[in-house]
């Protein structure tokens, strides 16, 4: 990749502010000083100092989120700040995408990646990739047989939605574990709804097989490897 691309790409600035820290002689690339914005460089190989501090760069890139309640999910400040804040140097510098968002007050495994054909086969209801999620309920649980079949719910835009057979794991009368492979707008909480319930805490435990880490604290990110990513798809029915 082209040396101004790449730091471009991480947000040091525009291609022609990058051919300015070049003239101005604070780029090295492997100790050498760099003297031409379009060179190549490797990334993941070739060792960029820029104002002596080294440029972190991969491509693709994810990270396991543990999300707070109270952030949104979007990229924009809306009423809530959004989960990117929540992202420190190098990560911060990165264009990252989000695998099925959250609602502001749901907690819990969130995914951000480059990689656009992953994000794809997360959330694409075709891929069947089941998001786990603990329900806490304001009623006790009784008869959930139609979730295990399908309900009709309003999507984001208010039009009606057959949803696809959900898991249920009653853990007791007000915690269940619902499995869904799909990822409408308040998609569990409209489902609880139909069978007369309310849930008052929800948190995404699981993406296919990647499971929120127990020793990951609420408000941090750790970054995964493709190992981790493969898990995903481990043992899905697609
Ligand atoms: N279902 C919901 O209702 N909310 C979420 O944040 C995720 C799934």
């Amino acid at each position: 990749m082209r040396l101004d691309k790449l730091l471009s790409n991480l947000q040091y600035g525009s291609r022609s502010i990058v051919k300015q820290l070049i003239k101005e002689k604070r780029v090295f690339v492997n100790n050498v000083l760099a003297k031409d914005s379009a060179m190549d460089v490797f990334p993941g190989k070739d060792v960029v100092v820029i104002d002596g501090q080294m440029v972190y760069y991969k491509d693709p890139i994810h990270l396991i989120v543990n999300k707070p309640v109270g952030y949104g999910s979007t990229h924009v400040n809306e009423a809530h700040p959004s989960v990117m804040s929540l992202l420190l140097e190098p990560y911060s510098r990165f264009e990252f995408n989000m695998a099925g968002r959250l609602d502001w007050d749901t907690e819990g495994l969130l995914l951000l990646s480059t990689d656009g054909n992953l994000i794809h086969r997360i959330i694409s209801p075709k891929k069947q990739v089941y998001k786990t999620y603990l329900a806490t309920l304001l009623h006790p649980i009784s008869d959930y047989s139609s979730l295990l079949e399908g309900v009709e719910i309003l999507d984001g835009e208010n039009k009606p939605f057959r949803t696809k057979p959900a898991k249920i794991n009653v853990l007791d009368e007000f915690h269940v574990e619902i499995s869904i492979s799909e990822g409408k707008f308040h998609q569990v909480k409209r489902m609880f709804e139909v069978i007369a319930n309310e849930v008052i805490a929800l948190k995404r435990i699981s993406i296919g097989n990647l499971f929120l880490p127990d020793d990951l604290p609420i408000g941090s990110y750790q970054e995964l490897s493709e190992q981790d990513i493969e898990k995903i798809f481990e043992n899905q029915e697609n």
